[in-house]
């Protein structure tokens, strides 16, 4: 099903100009997500997960999990029943270790559960060098042997002893596979220069309450006693930060006034400080903690220097930078955790930015105004700042390769519908036979397309099959 999606090529067409406004409830985060499916390996029994985002990268995750032998049911379209006590081994199909980065934490999940594991190299989002050396020095650490040939890792150990691990640097993902590996290891881990993103605490919050023994997540040292059994519960995932994050950039440049409900505001404090600094009108509701955002004509441009949380988070990088593009002023953004995540600043050119890029920093001067441009999205966040910048500009933007958007934001173009922007989403099957044509959507059976295609074409069809893991087939 995975390959059925590129089949279909799809565009996001969008007449740019019009302020957002209304209410938007933000989905479950993504990276929490990821996380959490291949935690419910070390339940060895039954688990209830909710606020789980529709997304492409929770359906390779699960997909996964279902090759091994898990039990998936959907109970609703958030909410999934994991039944992980039938999975016999770990090892993980190269295909879907390929697309995504989280496909990394089967192999602290396998670790931690079957002494083994052989998990594919991870892919994800291209954005330079993305090592996994610290993933292996603290499964080594715990007493696993270690071996990459021909692009697997191959993971082994009598005895997972609990040990002390310090990162050499802040990793998200080294954390998370150390959490995985060690929760049931023999004593006491500690892990030092820990991550400390929102869902770490999220995993370790959800491993605690399978009955692991967690302290400290959410600060830079985390103590974890390692337990000999745990079982299933019933979870709901964090909201996404960046995900709200992309709503807030978004209302900000169009001069837009929404609300975004389903979101949590401590997590958006570093995206809500800049917004603030720059001039947007951010409050959060004492009583509902929503969030407001009004937007202004003019912002002022401001620095941006990325880290680890709590600060300024990598992954709203091109969408803030897309925002001060239309600010006034000389900005400087410099990325400290990716090699290569200015890709997108190529595309916003074509629509008339003025930003150039020297390594790892870029210098932004701000113009009046974008202009719609045919451009491509490079992954994801590339393509969030692109829709952005869509929504802002004067004119017609089309985005290709949006694929890259749906591995991590749920409905994207509905959403922004919803609050009064002019997208849709194009397809153009034609380069597909279309009895084949296999592609995520989310309604049920029977529901009827009827998409305007260009040059005069119309699709229309009716969906005829689910297949297990909400994929619909249409004919
Ligand atoms: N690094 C190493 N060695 C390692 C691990 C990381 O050198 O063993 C380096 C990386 O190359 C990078 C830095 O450490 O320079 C930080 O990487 P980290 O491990 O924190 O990132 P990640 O786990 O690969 C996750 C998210 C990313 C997000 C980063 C940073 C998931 C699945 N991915 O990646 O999310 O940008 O943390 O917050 O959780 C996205 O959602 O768009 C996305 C790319």
């Amino acid at each position: 099903a995975a390959d059925g999606k590129s089949m279909l090529f799809e565009k996001f067409i969008i007449k740019g100009g019009t302020p957002l406004r209304g209410e938007v409830r933000i989905s479950g985060a993504k990276n929490a997500a990821v996380a959490i499916i291949p935690a419910a390996i070390l339940a060895e029994d039954k688990c209830i997960l909710e606020n789980v985002p529709s997304i492409s990268d929770v359906d390779v995750a699960l997909e996964i999990l279902s090759s091994m032998g898990a039990q998936i049911r959907r109970l609703s379209k958030s909410k999934i029943e994991v039944d992980t006590s039938r999975i016999k081994d770990g090892t993980v199909p190269y295909e879907l270790a390929r697309s995504t980065r989280g496909s990394s934490y089967f192999l602290g999940a396998l670790l931690g559960r079957f002494k083994k594991a052989s998990v594919p190299l991870p892919g994800g989002c291209d954005l330079g060098s993305r090592p996994i050396d610290q993933h292996i020095k603290c499964f080594e650490a715990l007493g696993a042997k270690a071996d990459i040939k021909h692009g697997i890792v191959d993971l082994s150990a009598d005895r997972l002893i609990g040990t002390q691990i310090y990162f050499d640097k802040v990793t998200v993902g080294g954390t998370i596979n150390a959490l995985l590996a060690c929760a049931k290891a023999e004593g006491l881990t500690i892990i030092e220069n820990a991550a400390k993103e929102p869902h770490i605490v999220d995993l370790a919050n959800f491993l605690n309450s399978m009955g692991a023994d967690i302290m400290g997540a959410g600060t830079d040292v985390i103590k974890v006693k390692g337990v000999s059994q745990l079982h299933g519960t019933e979870y709901s995932v964090i909201p996404d930060q960046i995900e709200a994050g992309t709503f807030m950039v978004a209302a900000a440049a169009t001069c837009g006034d929404i609300t975004l409900k389903n979101v949590i505001p401590k997590h958006l404090e570093p995206i809500t400080a800049k917004l603030r600094k720059i001039g947007v009108y951010v409050e959060i509701e004492d009583d509902t903690d929503n969030v407001r955002v009004v937007g202004r004509p003019h912002y002022e441009g401001t620095d941006i220097k990325t880290s680890p949380h709590p600060g300024f988070p990598t992954d709203m990088q091109p969408q803030m930078t897309t925002l001060l593009a239309m600010s006034n002023g000389t900005s400087m953004v410099t990325e400290s955790i990716f090699d290569t995540r200015f890709k997108y600043v190529d595309e916003l050119r074509r629509m008339g930015a003025d930003i150039t890029v020297d390594s790892r920093v870029a210098v932004v001067r701000g113009v009046d105004h974008l202009t719609g441009a045919p451009v491509k999205a490079s992954d994801l966040r590339a393509g969030a700042a692109l829709i952005i910048a869509g929504l802002a500009a004067q004119g017609t933007t089309e985005i290709e390769d949006i694929h890259h958007i749906e591995r991590g934001y749920e409905n994207m173009e509905i959403k922004l519908r919803a609050l009064g922007a002019d997208i849709v989403k194009r397809y153009y099957p034609w380069i597909c036979s279309m009895e084949k044509a296999a592609f995520r959507i989310h309604d049920d059976v029977n529901q009827k397309y009827d998409h305007v295609l260009p040059y005069g074409f119309h699709l229309k069809m009716t969906v005829s099959y689910v297949s297990r893991y909400g994929y619909l087939v249409a004919e």
